[in-house]
């Protein structure tokens, strides 16, 4: 069942990314994760079987737009359809509080995914994405 994490999923969480090669060294992951388990306007969902967190995604909106960082499911558990399941139950939570759109950033050489979101129903939008550090 894909449940909210908390505080302390955050150790299996950010594993399970870096196994799913989403962490990058200049971000912090676990600085990511408990921010979104903390705020008003996010959350972590996540599914578990016998203990082992087998998928998540981090969902949150800017009160505009709805937005999925970190999905991933374990490397062993692919192909069963969790994938998909936790875009919908992030597409469901985002309904469920009024957001009209759902998007997210895909990195341009993580080309083998974009299959799985068009199977979804995700297109590619016209927009360039810009920014900068803070840090
Ligand atoms: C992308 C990822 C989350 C997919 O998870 P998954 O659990 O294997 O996907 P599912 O089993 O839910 O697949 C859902 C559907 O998409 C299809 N699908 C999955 N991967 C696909 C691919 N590469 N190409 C085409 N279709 C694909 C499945 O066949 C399934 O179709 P169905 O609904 O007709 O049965 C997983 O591969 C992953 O963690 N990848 C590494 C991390 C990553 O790149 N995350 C995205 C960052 S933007």
């Amino acid at each position: 069942m894909i449940a909210p994490l908390g505080p302390d999923d955050a150790g299996d969480a950010v594993a399970l990314w870096t196994e799913a090669g989403l962490t990058r060294p200049w971000n912090d992951a676990t600085g990511d994760f408990l921010r979104a388990v903390d705020g008003a306007s996010s959350v972590v969902l996540g599914v578990r079987e016998d203990g082992e967190l087998l998928g998540s995604a981090m969902v949150g909106h800017d009160g505009h737009r709805g937005w999925v960082y970190y999905l991933a499911v374990a490397d062993g558990a692919r192909g069963r359809g969790l994938g998909k399941q936790l875009m919908q139950a992030a597409e469901a939570w985002l309904v469920e509080r009024g957001l009209p759109k759902i998007q997210f950033m895909v990195r341009s050489d993580n080309t083998a995914v974009l299959d799985f979101y068009d199977h979804l129903g995700y297109a590619k939008q016209d927009c360039l994405v810009l920014g900068r550090r803070l840090d």
